[in-house]
């Protein structure tokens, strides 16, 4: 039967809701596969301790759901973190920020013991850089790190009328041909006036639970 990406992407969270347990602190992505995720915590409401969110949007629908939402500087155990991406491959190395939360996004990751991406399987690619690689900068270089993204063979494009819940700018870099994602993350992450280059490879997930016709695949 063939399934919409949406009923893909609420069979893939509806899976990642088996990874939790009473007590724990859940970190929360951002995007629609997560607010898929959030619709479904309502049982969860009075047995998480609470959650870590990566965004204001995920915030409002969790407070809305009466889920407390902790600041990650008061939770030294973040066992899980639960987020989408934009693209995935094989080895679970991602691309993520088409929702412009890579930054808190990537905190999140690195604070979590674990980290359990969901998609539905038109995210799968072999070689991620399809979908435009996204790097939030500091506004002040923005043109400065453009010309630099030039140089490594991407062609950037300012995502316009986009402010990041930290007060800066996207740049959304075309034409990529990732052989190499963690090389290309240390490479863009050292461009001075680069907050967060979109590549989840130095912490890539831990599991992938991708949503398809045939039911859930995990990688
Ligand atoms: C937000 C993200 C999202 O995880 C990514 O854009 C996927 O979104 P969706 O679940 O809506 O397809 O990285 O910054």
């Amino acid at each position: 039967m063939a399934l919409s990406a949406h009923e893909k992407k609420q069979q893939a969270a509806a899976a990642a809701l088996a990874e939790l347990r009473d007590g724990m602190v859940l970190g929360v992505g951002t995007g629609s596969t997560v607010n898929a995720l959030i619709d479904q915590l309502g049982p969860w409401q009075t047995r998480l301790r609470g959650a870590v969110s990566s965004s204001e949007g995920s915030t409002a629908k969790l407070r809305a759901l009466g889920i407390p939402v902790l600041d990650l500087n008061e939770v030294p155990d973040l066992g899980l973190y639960i987020d989408g991406a934009d693209e995935a491959n094989p080895r679970r190395e991602l691309i993520k920020g088409g929702g412009a939360a890579l930054t808190r996004e990537k905190v999140i990751a690195a604070a979590a013991s674990r980290f359990i991406c969901i998609v539905d399987d038109t995210k799968l690619v072999d070689t991620l850089g399809h979908f435009p690689l996204p790097v939030e900068v500091i506004p002040m270089a923005r043109e400065l790190i453009a010309r630099q993204l030039m140089a490594l063979g991407g062609r950037p494009v300012w995502r316009e009328r986009i402010i990041t819940d930290n007060g800066n700018q996207i740049l959304d870099v075309h034409g990529l041909h990732i052989s190499d994602p963690r090389a290309l993350e240390s490479a863009i992450n050292q461009l001075a006036g680069v907050v967060t280059v979109g590549l989840f490879a130095a912490r890539p997930a831990d599991l992938l639970i991708v949503g398809t016709d045939r039911g859930i695949r995990t990688i």
